[in-house]
């Protein structure tokens, strides 16, 4: 079942959109969370950070796993995703790092790491809430926009348009890795509640086109119409070519 939250402001969006992620740690304290990177959850990991900080909310028993990795960088790359995460929240929440799953791009055993993060997952019964962006070619985690996708955790080529929309966060857009480990869309899918946020004009298009337009593995998001609990939240701007 889709709901969409269509809000007036970014600032609004983030809030609200913690709010899942809130009360089901609230609910149940070793709640499994599915997290993301990229420019979209950045606000919303503030959020959780200030109710954790305010004692509304605690990690010390959540457990949370990260859609994907970058292959070839470090963890302390800086522009590696576990370096995000640290940066963006774990570093400011009371989340015990042994339980924080990122996928291992650092290993030369690359079909391993895939197989033990699936195995992971399904050892915690996948996330409770999953946390995720879109980006401009639909693509949701790193699953690209292709004739066929692949159910769980695999290596992807990255696309030229998602290395020229990542380029932004690198010196020389030529240190962007070509390659990413990802959860699949099987994995994603198998989140009890998804939380897709969507901010900007950039992203009313292809917003609209996910939710909205055909069911198609060229529009990987497109699949989430079939997740039955489907929470998306958008601003203005991103919501303003939604029916
Ligand atoms: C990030 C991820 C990507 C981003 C998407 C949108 O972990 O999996 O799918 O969610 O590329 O990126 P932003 O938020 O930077 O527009």
């Amino acid at each position: 079942m889709l709901h969409i939250h269509r809000l007036t402001s970014v600032d609004e969006v983030d809030r609200q959109a913690a709010g899942p992620l809130i009360s089901a740690l609230q609910r149940r304290p070793d709640t499994v969370l599915g997290l993301a990177t990229g420019g979209t959850p950045i606000g919303l990991y503030r959020e959780l950070i200030a109710a954790y900080t305010r004692g509304e909310i605690s990690f010390a028993q959540a457990v949370t796993f990260n859609l994907d990795e970058y292959i070839g960088l470090s963890s302390e790359h800086p522009q590696s995703y576990r370096y995000y995460m640290e940066q963006n929240l774990f570093a400011h929440i009371d989340l015990p790092r042994e339980r924080a799953f990122l996928p291992n791009g650092a290993t030369s055993d690359l079909a391993l790491a895939c197989e033990r993060y699936e195995q992971q997952l399904e050892s915690y019964g996948y996330p409770d809430v999953q946390v995720l962006g879109i980006g401009h070619n639909g693509h949701i985690a790193f699953n690209e926009p292709a004739d066929e996708l692949q159910a769980d955790t695999h290596v992807v080529q990255l696309t030229d348009t998602t290395i020229a929309a990542n380029a932004r966060f690198f010196t020389n857009p030529q240190e962007v890795p070509r390659q990413a480990i990802t959860m699949g869309i099987a994995s994603i899918m198998k989140a009890k509640t998804i939380v897709l946020i969507a901010k900007g004009s950039d992203k009313a298009a292809i917003i609209r086109e996910a939710l909205f337009g055909p069911i198609r593995t060229q529009c990987p998001a497109s699949l989430l119409q079939l997740h039955p609990d489907l929470h998306v939240f958008v601003d203005s701007e991103a919501g303003s070519e939604l029916p």
